[in-house]
């Protein structure tokens, strides 16, 4: 499969809570210039904006996608764009139209322009209330409750679909909840447990929209970039699955993630406010079973709940003893 050197890396969905360090972290590995970075409206993050080339780019449109492949010479994409969630259910057909028509319109593309490698990000929205909750093995039932979800598992198939039918490299993972102090999540169901952070150092409390037993899988923004890019450097053929991988690092309830905060911030109180949240939260499942991505290509973990909080405490504190919690 290994076609040509991986060169010129195209980001799309790169003003977001992952695809804005998935950026930088592409660009020290391969160079400033060979990582372009790409957003459909929000200006991304000054780092972002300033280290490289950086378009506004809408992947629903197919020919301003072919123009920024054509104008870099594009062989290699991480499609980072997407309705999370919890944005999905107030406009599924917004979240229809962005995950899964601009999905079709990057494939088709890294078909038609040759390319090396493509990387489609899925998430533990693929399941559902029927899919067993604990340990949920790498293969299960698919059978999601909202457009996120669906499209996910759409995405999922037509993936492995362009690697069966037109021999493409592409290559996804299941996302659980991602934790990070950088940029904000963008309307997720996960998105407490890192509000619950930015809160927790500006006001000592927090609403928080999800029950307080409510447990979700989770990860720490350095694994999740380090899983990102372990698997796309992974032997092709060691690789059994290609677009669905389960990956995990940590499962905790949003009260066992409040009292972790109280370690650091003993005055700090979480009360709870469910919301239409509850009900996409309660439909996931609550630990992953990710075996297969530590066997077939090494996946391995640094941040338990521990760790990773007290590296979220100290990231938002310096940056709210400078005045900028919020970048
Ligand atoms: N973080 C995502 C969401 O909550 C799940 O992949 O929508």
């Amino acid at each position: 499969m290994a076609k040509r050197q991986m060169k010129h890396i195209l980001v799309i969905g790169a003003a977001g809570q992952i695809g804005s360090e998935l950026t930088m972290a592409l660009r020290q590995r391969f160079g400033n210039d060979n990582v372009v970075a790409t957003g459909r409206k929000t200006k991304p993050s000054d780092i972002v904006f300033e280290s490289g080339p950086f378009e506004y780019m809408d992947v629903t449109n197919k020919e301003s996608l072919k123009k920024v492949i054509e104008t870099y010479e594009i062989d290699t994409m991480y499609n980072m764009a997407a309705i999370l969630s919890a944005v999905g259910e107030k406009n599924p057909q917004l979240c229809w139209n962005v995950n899964i028509n601009g999905l079709i319109h990057l494939l088709d593309c890294a078909k038609e322009y040759d390319m090396t490698r493509v990387f489609i990000p899925s998430s533990i929205a693929v399941f559902g209330p029927q899919t067993p909750k604990e340990n949920t093995p790498q293969e299960t039932i698919l059978k999601p409750t909202t457009m996120y979800g669906v499209s996910k598992v759409a995405g999922e198939l037509l993936g492995d679909y362009y690697v069966k039918k037109f021999g493409l490299d592409v290559r996804g993972m299941r996302y659980p909840g991602i934790i990070s102090s950088e940029t904000l999540p963008g309307g997720g169901t996960t998105d407490y447990a890192v509000e619950i952070f930015y809160e927790a150092i500006q006001n000592k409390k927090y609403t928080c929209f999800v029950k307080e037993t409510t447990r979700l899988p989770m990860m720490y923004m350095p694994d999740c970039i380090k899983a990102t890019l372990d698997l796309m450097d992974a032997d092709f053929n060691k690789l059994k699955h290609h677009c669905d991988y389960n990956v995990t690092a940590m499962s905790f309830s949003a009260g066992e993630l409040a009292k972790e905060i109280t370690k650091h911030i003993p005055e700090f109180t979480c009360t709870y406010k469910p919301d239409f949240r509850q009900d996409i939260a309660d439909s996931w499942p609550q630990s992953i079973d990710d075996s297969c991505a530590r066997e077939e290509w090494n996946w391995k973990h640094s941040f338990d709940l521990s760790k990773m909080t007290k590296d979220m405490i100290q990231a938002l504190g310096k940056r709210h003893e400078q005045g900028k919690l919020y970048g």
